[in-house]
């Protein structure tokens, strides 16, 4: 059993998941790899005491995320910080040849995202790869299991999207996801968009234009010292592209939508690919069910298939059981060890984000935001 020793930076709540699909690593099979958490850095101290409560296995604890890079003991990094801190975070991790699971979307602007990457191009022998645990759910499996065997035909239309709603609450307190310095400019974009783009990019689909639609809808919201703080990031945003298949250099509209304000959605990924053999639709909102239409010139019906717990990587559980968040988040990391340990994904759609598929997500968001404040077309440079 090969461990690989990883220090996670930013012990926030998605450091938190991180180390919570790491302590249930019992429920894989067939694996002959496993992670084990031996440092931590993050801000706030309070932050310590749950990981001291539940892994032995930390023999560092620090507020300097530098001495947690320059621990010989650490193989690899979670990286888990506000997005203006991506660029020093991970530059620094790839300078010290850590490999490197960084969150999205891999800095805060396409500045911050170039300069990782050209810290990356100095250590080709560093894994570095971009949380993105959306598609392990078995419904998103199936569809791009069907992209690989080519059984959608010439393709129609794709809509993709991560809609939340839980901002629709004016009440909601200000956090840092909120403010641009620390969120970036891109807004919701920079935040749920990203998920968004993995199955087209991966797939080769690939954005040449965008018209993008971006709304401010709430103003201001509480903050920590008891006023009111305006809220100036973008809410929504609607990305209408035109789309080129690299296998076919067909042309085809992909609908990208990203909003935390869409109401009574709570946390749904979705996939749409209409296509001119077949089609399918799922979404995390009915994490079981995955629509499917089948034309061979008859008839044509959409069927509902039921999934079941059916992953890339074995478990435990049996196919009957229904799969969630954790469990995407879970099969996400044992999908970068098993690259980081055997070189490649298992398969084309079973592994995580590329760093060169968040340099064409940054293209992407960076020309929806001239497209939004011109009201133009504005190309998504290849
Ligand atoms: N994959 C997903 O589904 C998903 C979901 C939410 C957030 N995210 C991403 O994860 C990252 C973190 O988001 P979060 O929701 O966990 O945020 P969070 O605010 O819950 O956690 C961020 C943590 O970073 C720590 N931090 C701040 N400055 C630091 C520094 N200089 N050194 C070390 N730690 C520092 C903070 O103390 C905090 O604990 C972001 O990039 C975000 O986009 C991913």
């Amino acid at each position: 059993m090969k461990t690989i020793r990883f220090g996670i930076i930013g012990a926030g709540m998605m450091g938190h998941e991180f180390a919570s699909a790491v302590a249930r690593w019992c429920h894989m099979l067939d694996v002959d790899f496993r992670p084990e958490i031996v440092a931590v850095a993050t801000r706030s101290a309070s932050r310590f005491d749950w990981f001291r409560a539940h892994f032995s296995s930390i023999k560092q604890y620090t507020h300097d995320y530098h001495e947690l890079i320059a621990n010989d003991e650490v193989d690899a990094v979670y990286a888990a910080v506000p997005h203006h801190l991506h660029k020093e975070v991970c530059c620094a991790a790839l300078t010290a040849r850590k490999h490197l699971l960084a969150e999205k979307p891999l800095g805060i602007d396409m500045i911050a995202n170039a300069a990782i990457l050209n810290a990356w191009k100095e250590c080709p022998d560093v894994l570095l790869r971009v949380a993105s645990q959306w598609a392990f759910f078995p419904g998103a499996q199936r569809v791009c299991d069907a992209i690989e065997r080519g059984a959608f035909g010439r393709i129609i239309e794709v809509n993709t999207g991560f809609l939340h709603s839980g901002d629709l609450d004016p009440n909601r307190p200000m956090n840092w996801k909120r403010q641009i310095e620390f969120n970036g400019e891109y807004g919701v974009l920079g935040d749920l968009g990203i998920h968004a783009c993995f199955i087209p990019f991966r797939a080769g689909w690939l954005p040449r234009n965008v018209r993008a639609i971006l709304s401010k809808i709430v103003s201001e919201r509480p903050n920590a010292s008891g006023g009111r703080s305006p809220c100036l990031t973008w809410d929504n945003a609607t990305l209408l592209c035109e789309a080129k298949d690299n296998a076919d250099g067909t042309r085809f509209p992909l609908t990208l939508k990203a909003h935390r304000i869409a109401p009574g959605e709570r946390n749904s990924w979705y996939i749409e690919v209409y296509g001119t053999r077949a089609s399918a639709r799922f979404s995390t909102r009915d994490p079981k069910g995955l629509e499917w239409l089948d034309y061979t010139g008859g008839e044509q019906t959409w069927g509902r298939i039921q999934t079941g717990y059916e992953t890339v990587f074995r478990t435990i559980t049996g196919p009957n059981f229904e799969f969630g968040a954790t469990d995407a988040l879970l099969q996400m990391v044992v999908a970068f060890l098993f690259e980081l340990v055997r070189g490649a994904p298992p398969c084309k759609f079973a592994g995580c984000m590329r760093p060169e598929e968040t340099a064409v997500a940054h293209r992407l968001f960076t020309a929806a935001l001239k497209s939004h404040a011109n009201s133009t077309v504005e190309p998504v440079e290849a």
